[in-house]
């Protein structure tokens, strides 16, 4: 006989939002309940924007449910993949019931992390930047990033032309740790 009572876990880490006007907003794990509006985001987002790579853009719906959000779930604790593959989680940004953006953890640095992408990645739905919901999404991942990573500071990577994403680090605490011709290398300390 199974149990009555049915009990949904979303992994919310916050109800609080520092935005004004926004009554309700929480970053949710990467989760089964949630697939259509999670699938609608990840079909939807780019291949490569500003360095924030997304491989599938454009899959079905069939095809998301079937093997990409195993597949996305799993790499939090990662099975049979290569040794270089850090694990990593995935977040999605809700503001009363609207799936507005995704942010990324990976768990720690390998030395191409470090001189590369870093810690986390996000993004923000187009039709909702500019609002906001970048820096306050970027500040709860930071809080869930604090106790998942070992090092010191949490490693950013951003393009020197996007301005935007610039600003949303430096309002979190970050400060330029080095550059190369096409990034800004930047860090939030713990
Ligand atoms: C970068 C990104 C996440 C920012 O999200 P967002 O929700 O628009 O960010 P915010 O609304 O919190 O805006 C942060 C700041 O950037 C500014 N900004 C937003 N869009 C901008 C633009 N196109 N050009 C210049 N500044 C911009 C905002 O005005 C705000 O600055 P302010 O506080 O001085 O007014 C979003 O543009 C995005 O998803 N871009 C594509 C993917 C990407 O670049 N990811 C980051 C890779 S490092």
């Amino acid at each position: 006989m199974g149990s009555a009572c049915k009990y949904i876990e979303f992994d919310v880490f916050s109800k609080e939002s520092a935005m004004k006007g926004k009554e309700y907003m929480e970053l949710r794990k990467i989760n089964t309940q949630d697939a259509f509006a999670q699938w609608e985001y990840t079909t939807t987002l780019p291949s490569d924007e500003n360095g924030l790579t997304n491989p599938n853009h454009g899959v079905s719906y069939d095809e998301y449910l079937e093997n990409v959000l195993p597949t996305l779930i799993s790499y939090e604790h990662p099975v049979n993949m290569p040794e270089w593959f850090v694990p990593e989680t995935y977040y999605y940004l809700w503001d009363e019931g609207h799936l507005v953006g995704e942010f990324r953890i990976r768990h720690y640095l390998t030395e191409a992390l470090r001189t590369g992408a870093g810690h986390i990645g996000y993004s923000i739905l187009k039709g909702f930047r500019g609002k906001g919901y970048g820096t306050e999404g970027l500040r709860l991942t930071v809080q869930i990033a604090k106790s998942i990573i070992p090092e010191d500071e949490i490693y950013l990577r951003v393009n020197k032309d996007n301005i935007a994403s610039q600003k949303v680090m430096i309002k979190n605490g970050a400060r330029l740790a080095g550059e190369d011709n096409q990034h800004m290398f930047m860090r939030i300390p713990k």
